[in-house]
């Protein structure tokens, strides 16, 4: 059953972004990475200070293992199978009106998780596939990325193309459709709340 009628005509990409678990283990250009992080770049911000940041690896290369092993153990179980993982960073301090601390506005992580979506899409368009994870040990994030203390870890993201769901286990594999969402009447309201 296709559950992603969108109710209204919307784009394709955004009913056709999902995030399966099952990746296919293929290496991918960096040249595809690098355009899936320029649709990053372009997303909006809150005084345009920019405050993402990413880390990235490709499937084989000297990163890849490192980026892999600062998944939780939940995430790295699947997300090892797939062909680019990037960490997103939302940076805590820089406020482009007068220096003070982006705390204060306190949209850095907003911002981050709009460059995050960006990528998504642009990834979808691509052909590729993401799966955000929050669950990353961010304890350990900083020491060994080597990334100043002021940027927060966001989620990380892996990027790939769909894998046979036969890889995953059986609790995975039921999980492995693409899911729907609440009606727009539920979470769109004209004038008032209702
Ligand atoms: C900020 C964020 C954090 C997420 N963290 C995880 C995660 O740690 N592990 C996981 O398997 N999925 C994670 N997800 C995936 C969501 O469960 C998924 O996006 C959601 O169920 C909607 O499904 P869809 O992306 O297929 O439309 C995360 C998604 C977002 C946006």
């Amino acid at each position: 059953m296709n559950v992603r009628n969108p109710d209204h005509p919307v784009q394709g990409v955004f009913v056709d972004r999902w995030s399966p678990r099952a990746f296919d283990g293929s290496e991918m250009p960096e040249a595809d990475l690098k355009i899936i992080l320029e649709a990053a770049r372009w997303s909006p911000s809150a005084f345009n200070i920019q405050p993402w940041r990413f880390v990235y690896a490709l499937r084989g290369d000297a990163h890849w293992q490192t980026l892999v092993d600062l998944l939780n153990p939940f995430n790295l179980d699947w997300a090892q199978h797939s062909s680019a993982l990037v960490y997103l960073f939302s940076d805590t301090e820089v406020d482009g009106r007068n220096g003070k601390p982006n705390r204060a506005s306190g949209t850095h992580s907003f911002d981050a998780g709009s460059a995050w979506a960006h990528a998504a899409l642009q990834a979808t368009a691509l052909g590729y596939h993401t799966h955000a994870m929050a669950g990353i040990l961010k304890d350990e994030i900083h020491d060994r990325l080597g990334v100043p203390a002021r940027f927060k870890p966001e989620i990380a993201f892996s990027i790939g193309k769909r894998g046979d769901a036969s890889q995953l286990d059986e609790s995975l594999r039921e999980r492995e459709v693409p899911s729907t969402r609440l009606p727009l009447d539920k979470i769109a309201f004209a004038g008032t709340w209702s």
